[in-house]
């Protein structure tokens, strides 16, 4: 009898898009796991090929067409493998398309993850005709533990969807209105991480500051993040911030918890009131740039960091130079720069009219330069200094080990210089806008896992 009759299938999971997707791959592994079946790292060496995909741009949806593509080929030239489509792109339209298109076997939405083992039964059952499909957003997932995951850092998502109406964004469509998990269970899997050895929890949501606003009874953002600060964990970081509703309380609970970061991911998107607007983005230039101050006169030595959309239909030379000059008056550390991308769907897509490619590439170019000049300052001026760096693994060049500061700066250390990976305090000697580079200011002092041991 092959494995396929006996059902445990030999499963790759395939992870495109954001921390909440590598979450979610990390529920739905262990689901399979769960479930008898065995995970393969390599999507060839698997019998059923599962794509967690993201739709929010454009490039991310032409990876996942590309995989679809030779996955397709394949099978058609004789290779047993039965493909699933999940993630963003699963909920849409387009997704379903797609998924028709090219002949795939499972159709689950972000929200169903719940159903990937029901889905996969059915499958095997031969139960439905055509593309077994599992859509929609399923309450249970909220309670859902997945086991803590072994390492020195994880995510813990403490809530999903998205109530905000960005004319540009699919989110709202594919990941459905905000729903916080309770407090206990993020509690618990917060201590359960700890307890597996994580020195770092990052907390996860499309907008983590909404937390506990869409039901009664529970904490807000400011005092989970409080709680999870004392759960014993060294250090807690969360994204992704909103400028609304990021109250003064919760600049207050970063200043004043010693294991909360001094880092804070806020996306700005604009420097134009006017744009802004069109985005249906619910603050102005003003009041972000208010934030922006109250955060860097309460919080010591902190970094922000940003998201920012070039080419925003309509977006006038004017209205990029706004962005620039916010640039400077917030002075990020760091930046995330997208060209603007017409995704299906979106009211932007509908309404506005998508601008020359060129346009658009130019102004990201100007920001680019932007962004390097601020961020080789901001790092220049940490040469020199200690900073504390969670080392977590053997960098791509491998003299050197690769670690995140508590602002989230990239740091390598020489190999050499570490015998273990782990918490240490790193001298900063060198910097470039991308990477600080420095050694281990008391070498040997604090051990945590063997090196032999990291991934
Ligand atoms: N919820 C978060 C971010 C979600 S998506 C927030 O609102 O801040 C991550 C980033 O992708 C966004 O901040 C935005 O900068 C970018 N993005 C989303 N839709 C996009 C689109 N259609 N084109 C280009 N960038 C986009
Ligand atoms: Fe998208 Fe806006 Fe929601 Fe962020 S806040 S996920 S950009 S709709
Ligand atoms: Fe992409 Fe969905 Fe995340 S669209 S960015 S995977 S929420």
């Amino acid at each position: 009898m092959s494995t396929w009759l006996e059902g445990a299938l030999r499963a790759a999971i395939v992870t495109y898009g954001c921390q909440m997707n590598e979450y979610d791959t990390h529920t739905i592994a262990s689901e399979l796991v769960a479930g008898g079946h065995m995970l393969v790292d390599d999507p060839k060496d698997a019998e059923l090929v599962l794509l967690n995909t993201c739709a929010v741009r454009g490039k991310p949806v032409e990876k996942v067409v590309s995989l679809l593509g030779e996955l397709r080929k394949e099978r058609k030239a004789g290779r047993d493998v039965k493909v699933g489509l999940m993630g963003c792109l699963a909920q849409l339209q387009e997704g379903k398309e797609l998924a028709e298109k090219f002949e795939v076997d499972l159709l689950i939405g972000p929200g169903a993850i719940t159903s990937v083992l029901p889905a996969i039964d059915e499958l095997e059952r031969g139960s439905s005709s055509g593309m077994v499909e599992r859509r929609g957003f399923d309450p249970e997932l909220h309670d859902l533990m997945p086991p803590a995951p072994t390492g020195l850092s994880g995510f813990l998502t403490i809530m999903r969807g998205c109530n905000h109406h960005c004319t540009y964004c699919v989110v709202p469509q594919t990941r459905g209105p905000e729903v916080s998990r309770r407090p206990e269970v993020i509690l618990a899997e917060a201590e359960a991480m700890v307890a597996a050895g994580a020195c770092e929890i990052t907390l996860l949501g499309q907008n983590v500051n909404s937390y506990g606003l869409d039901q009664p009874g529970l904490p807000t953002f400011p005092e989970l993040l409080r709680m999870v600060a004392r759960t014993g964990v060294a250090r807690v970081k969360f994204t992704t911030s909103h400028p609304m509703n990021f109250s003064s309380r919760l600049i207050d609970v970063i200043a004043e918890e010693e294991a909360v970061c001094n880092f804070v991911h806020l996306p700005v998107q604009s420097g134009s009131d006017r744009v802004l607007r069109r985005m249906a983005r619910e603050y102005r230039r003003e009041r972000y740039l208010d934030i922006v101050r109250e955060i860097r006169a309460k919080v010591r030595d902190v970094v922000i960091s940003t998201d920012i959309i070039v080419g925003f239909p309509g977006e006038t030379e004017e209205d990029f130079e706004q962005t620039l000059s916010l640039y400077d008056e917030a002075a990020f550390e760091h930046a995330y720069m997208f060209i603007y991308s017409a995704r299906p769907g979106t009211p932007s897509y509908k309404h506005f009219e998508d601008m020359p490619r060129e346009v658009k590439t130019a102004r990201l170019t100007r920001l680019i330069e932007k962004q390097k000049e601020h961020s080789l300052r901001a790092n220049q001026a940490l040469v020199g200094r200690e900073l504390r760096v969670l080392i977590k693994e053997i960098g791509r060049d491998e003299a050197y080990v690769v670690g995140h500061s508590d602002q989230n700066h990239t740091v390598l250390v020489p190999r050499d210089q570490v015998t273990s990976m782990g918490l240490k305090q790193v001298r900063i000697e060198h910097a470039t806008p991308h990477t600080l580079y420095g050694r281990v200011a008391t070498p040997g002092s604090d051990a945590y896992v063997p090196l032999a041991m990291a991934s």
